[in-house]
């Protein structure tokens, strides 16, 4: 008789210590030898699929253990949820930082693409979204003064809320097509250095919370708000929600959680009792991050949530300049998904 079990062995690490946060710093020759291979590099735009192949043959030169560290990020639950890499190379000269959300053109060499996208290939898929920057694989973040009072990332003098970057799907609990990672990559520090990047880990989340609110949380009494740089009906004043979902899935070793940055809607007191408790709780147990040039975070968007400090901007060509790029581990669940991938 022919078994019809199914059985998933998926490969464990040797050791887990359960840290949520990591770092990896490049040795100085290291930088240098990736800084001389990336320098000469063209826009990766020019020829996406070449310029990826040539940057997994660049980035597989990163000193054996520093790379297992990178590749056990992307593969594994026990793996940290967010991991600052520093001492990466950048462009010799940087243009000013742009003003209307797009990228520079002015930019002569394309280090800290190569670099954004050569880290995020270790976890994935770089993808595109059409409903986001044009679909473009590499998103310029920085401040744009129309969109400073928003909860969308242009934004500086707001406080986020703690989210993921979600996606919105036609109709779902919009969990089919979200980016599983992000990776930053910082071009120029805003001018006082104080914007911090904030990820609060699942895991801790859920240790400092009463058993009574993670189980509300695991209830499907939530709805998402669309992103509003996607599909937010703005003009009618009508947001756009997800079907009834909860907020902490999976096993409690290897929670995963979802908050949408444009405002989540609770279906009963509890529930939105349990929302006001999550952020707090974000609060006390978030890792805090300084991106300064040559640095990048690599967060995983399913185990936690980020958010970002306010920080003054002055649109004046000096303001902080961070690229992203979302990572999805395979495209394949998500190929023919309307509006994506590109
Ligand atoms: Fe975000």
């Amino acid at each position: 008789m022919i078994s019809r079990e199914v059985r998933i062995r998926i490969p464990r690490r040797t050791a887990s210590d359960n840290t949520t946060y990591g770092e990896i710093v490049l040795a100085d020759e290291i930088r240098d030898a990736l800084g001389s291979a990336l320098v000469p590099f063209p826009d990766p735009a020019g020829d996406i699929d070449r310029s990826l192949i040539q940057l997994h043959v660049v980035f597989s030169r990163l000193p054996f253990g520093q790379l297992q560290q990178l590749l056990d990020f992307g593969r594994h639950s026990d793996t940290p949820g967010v991991m600052a890499v520093r001492n990466l190379p950048t462009d010799p000269h940087l243009p000013p930082t742009p003003v209307d959300g797009g990228p520079n053109l002015q930019k002569q060499t394309f280090v800290a693409e190569a670099v954004l996208l050569g880290l995020s290939q270790l976890l994935g898929e770089p993808v595109g979204f059409n409903t986001e920057k044009d679909g473009r694989l590499i998103h310029d973040v920085v401040p744009v003064s129309g969109g400073a009072a928003s909860q969308a990332n242009q934004g500086s003098p707001v406080f986020l809320d703690f989210h993921n970057d979600i996606a919105c799907d036609e109709i779902g609990p919009y969990d089919v097509s979200n980016p599983d990672f992000l990776v930053l990559n910082c071009l120029r520090q805003d001018v006082g250095a104080e914007a911090v990047t904030y990820y609060a880990d699942a895991r801790d989340i859920m240790r400092t919370l009463s058993p009574q609110t993670v189980r509300t949380l695991s209830e499907p009494l939530f709805r998402l708000n669309a992103p509003g740089s996607s599909v937010r009906d703005v003009a009618n004043g009508v947001d756009v929600l997800s079907a009834p979902t909860q907020v902490i899935s999976r096993p409690p070793d290897s929670p995963e959680i979802v908050i949408s940055a444009n405002g989540m809607q609770g279906l009963t007191t509890e529930a939105g009792r349990a929302l006001y408790d999550l952020q707090l709780a974000c609060q006390g147990v978030a890792h805090q991050v300084k991106l300064e040039p040559g640095s990048a975070l690599l967060i995983n968007n399913r185990k936690g949530l980020h958010t970002r400090s306010q920080f003054p901007a002055r649109h004046d060509g000096q303001d902080r300049w961070l690229q992203l790029t979302y990572v999805r581990r395979t495209l394949w669940s998500i190929q023919g998904v309307q509006g994506w991938p590109r």
